[in-house]
């Protein structure tokens, strides 16, 4: 089972919209999939406009003193959609942040996703905030893999020559940890500017990272999520919701 987590330490680079249409098209390839949202800000639960029980458990209740080892990961998992499924979270997770800060707890959303290890999911991917904060930390431990939304754009790829060596720092304390891949979002029509970026990115020794697919700047990726939808449900006809497919294409034969 890998582990994903879908990070940029740049906010607004695409993160929760590259997580969530990522994680619906390797489910409709068959893949079962777990989403977690570690973000307090909990777009990519909101993105699933799911009806949650008043006794829903969250990520939150899973990472705190309170909870650990009394709650059961599993209990916290809802399923909106085939293959597809979701550890929500709320505000209340940016309230532990000054309990989660030391070394016992930066480790706790890792021991959290051991819980998972039997349940048979393919990946876990997790959405994380867009700074390199305490709940980004956790993320770089529990994940094997990092998948990194970029836009092309001069501050996108400033911010990349810092997360880099950041998310080498965690190699450290998880050895497992490894770059699975760039992938440039919100790419103008424009393939000169395109090509500006990777030329750009090689510079900085980043150029192997690239994916080969890229995901176009296009309204429908924005606007899919305010009904809970990926753009392949959407507008299937939409290039970018191809865009989203061949990414998946690409991540699908690593599961
Ligand atoms: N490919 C895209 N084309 C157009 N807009 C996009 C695309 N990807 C993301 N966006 C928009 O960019 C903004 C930031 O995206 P989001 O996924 O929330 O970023 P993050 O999670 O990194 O903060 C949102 O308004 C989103 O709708
Ligand atoms: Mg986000």
């Amino acid at each position: 089972m890998k582990i994903f987590t879908v990070a940029n330490s740049k906010g607004g680079s695409g993160k929760t919209t590259t997580a969530f249409n990522l994680g619906h098209e390797l489910a409709r390839l068959g893949k079962k999939i777990l989403m977690v949202d570690f973000d307090p800000q909990a777009s990519l639960t909101n993105s699933f406009k799911v009806e949650l029980p008043q006794d829903q458990i969250y990520i939150e209740d899973l990472v705190s003193k309170a909870g650990q080892g009394r709650l059961s990961v599993g209990d916290a998992i809802v399923q909106p959609k085939p293959n597809l499924f979701l550890i929500p979270s709320t505000g209340a997770l940016g309230n532990l942040e000054s309990e989660l800060k030391g070394p016992a707890g930066l480790v706790r959303l890792r021991e959290c996703l051991k819980g998972v290890l039997h349940l048979g999911f393919d990946a876990v991917i997790i959405d994380p905030p867009g700074s390199s904060d305490v709940f980004m930390s956790m993320s770089l431990l529990a994940a094997n893999e990092v998948i990194i939304p970029a836009r092309p754009t001069d501050t996108d790829i400033a911010t990349l020559r810092e997360f880099v060596p950041f998310i080498e720092e965690h190699r450290a304390l998880n050895p497992a940890l490894s770059i699975r891949g760039i992938v440039l979002n919100q790419v103008q029509s424009s393939s000169k500017n395109a090509q500006f970026y990777l030329d750009r990115l090689t510079e900085i020794g980043l150029g192997s990272l690239i994916f080969k697919s890229s995901i176009r700047s296009a309204i429908d990726a924005a606007n899919s999520l305010a009904y809970g939808q990926c753009s392949s449900e959407h507008k299937p006809k939409a290039p970018v919701s191809k865009d989203y497919q061949e990414l998946a294409q690409e991540v699908a034969p690593w599961l």
